[in-house]
């Protein structure tokens, strides 16, 4: 088998960076460890900036998310039972934030790559890249128990944190910036109207609490919990009970509870993988990066990076340049830093962290009562929630 570029995994990054190649006329053929249904299983991320809606536009795939997707023109802050509403429109000049799940985008993008009968491989095993410091990479893998080969011209490491593509980098080559919270994430999806029509990011002496939602009639709703929590021990209602308890008493009156259709614990972590190109290997995504979902910009990111590396492999083929791809690195990673920066500070600022001291704690308080009393300060996180310019 050949292609022109090999996309290692379809998560959004691998999914749009292939919809982006196909409009600019480059061959792909995508390579996925799971099946489609697992893929579209995974809840995920909600919010999406105005550039990742465009994107998913440009690579034709926008008619439902226009459709289903809830446009968000601000959302809220909680602190110790107050409300500060980020007015996001009006603070960045009339742009929103849409939310559409991220399964909804992916069925999108796997739907339009179908009907275009472009290749996408789902459960390869066993899958390798090979001589991505020569001229002529390849990828191996193995589908129902054959073995395949897959020669190309470039390959995409678009295959998630825990993928090959970023561990087959000699370490000496690459540097890893990390740091770990000491919490993660309860996530819970219900069939129950949402408790307030904009999201409500609400720190409480009890831990941060987000609520969120999928659709008029579906909630997303997510509590702190401490890093090796065990999902098993939150039955639905201690969920609701423990939702309740971190909220406004407006919005906890508001919360109608419902059986979960999902409930699973996330991890929070900060990470950037510097560089982000390998001679013939890029890598893209949560591959090369995590961000705390604070702030709602991992799948953004990875809609970044997929623009950034199909402008430059489109630049490529069409003009036999390597300037883009030799600019891919840093032009993503310029980008990238600055939404790790906001997700960090967002998340420093909502959590509550078992080893504050008393002083810290009084500069969260103090560092929320600024957001309040500044304009400023509310445009920063505004212009930085609706995301930056790519
Ligand atoms: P992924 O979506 O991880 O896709 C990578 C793909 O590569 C996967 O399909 C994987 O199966 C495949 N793959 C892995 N290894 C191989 C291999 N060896 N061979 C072939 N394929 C492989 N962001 C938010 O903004 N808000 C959230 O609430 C939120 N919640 C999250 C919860 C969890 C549990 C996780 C893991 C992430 C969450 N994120 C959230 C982040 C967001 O979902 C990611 O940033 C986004 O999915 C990144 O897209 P991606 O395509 O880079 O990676
Ligand atoms: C959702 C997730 C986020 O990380 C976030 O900041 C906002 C919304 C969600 O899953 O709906």
């Amino acid at each position: 088998m050949r292609t022109q570029v090999a996309i290692i995994g379809s998560g959004p990054a691998g999914l749009l960076l292939g919809a982006l190649l196909a409009k600019a006329g480059v061959e792909t053929v995508i390579l996925e460890r799971k099946s489609r249904d697992y893929v579209l299983g995974r809840i995920r991320a909600g919010v999406l900036e105005q550039g990742t809606v465009d994107l998913l536009a440009r690579a034709g795939v926008e008619a439902r998310l226009h459709r289903e997707g809830l446009v968000h023109e601000g959302f809220f802050m909680g602190f110790a039972n107050r409300r500060l509403r980020i007015d996001l429109t009006e603070l960045t000049g009339g742009r929103h934030v849409t939310v559409y799940g991220q399964t909804e985008v992916t069925r999108d993008l796997m739907d339009a790559r179908d009907a275009a009968g472009l290749t996408t491989i789902y459960e390869a095993e066993d899958v390798a890249i090979h001589d991505f410091d020569r001229d002529s990479p390849c990828v191996t893998f193995v589908e129902d128990g054959v073995s395949h080969r897959l020669d190309c011209d470039f390959i995409a490491g678009c295959d998630g944190f825990h993928g090959i593509c970023r561990a087959s980098v000699p370490s000496g080559a690459i540097q890893l910036f990390e740091k770990v919270y000491p919490f993660g994430w309860l996530g819970v999806l219900a069939d129950v109207p949402p408790c307030s029509h904009e999201l409500i990011y609400a720190n409480h002496a009890r831990g941060f609490a987000l609520c969120s939602m999928r659709s008029p009639t579906r909630s997303r709703y997510y509590v702190q919990v401490p890093a090796d929590e065990d999902v098993g021990a939150w039955s639905d209602q201690r969920f609701w009970d423990e939702l309740r308890l971190r909220l406004d008493p407006e919005a906890a009156d508001r919360v109608v509870t419902g059986p979960s259709i999902e409930k699973s614990i996330a991890p929070l972590r900060s990470f950037v993988a510097e560089p982000l190109r390998f001679g013939r290997l890029f890598l893209a995504g949560d591959a090369a990066h995590i961000v705390p979902p604070t702030g709602a910009k991992g799948l953004n990111l990875a809609a970044g990076d997929a623009h950034y590396l199909a402008e430059a492999l489109a630049e490529f083929y069409r003009d036999r340049s390597d300037a883009g791809i030799r600019a891919y690195s840093e032009r993503a990673l310029a980008r990238i830093w600055k939404s790790e920066r906001f997700s960090w500070s967002l998340t420093m600022l909502l959590h509550r962290f078992d080893t504050m001291s008393p002083f810290e704690q009084r500069m969260q308080e103090a560092d929320f009562r600024y957001v309040e009393s500044s304009r400023a300060a509310q445009t920063a996180i505004a212009e930085n929630y609706v995301g930056l310019p790519l």
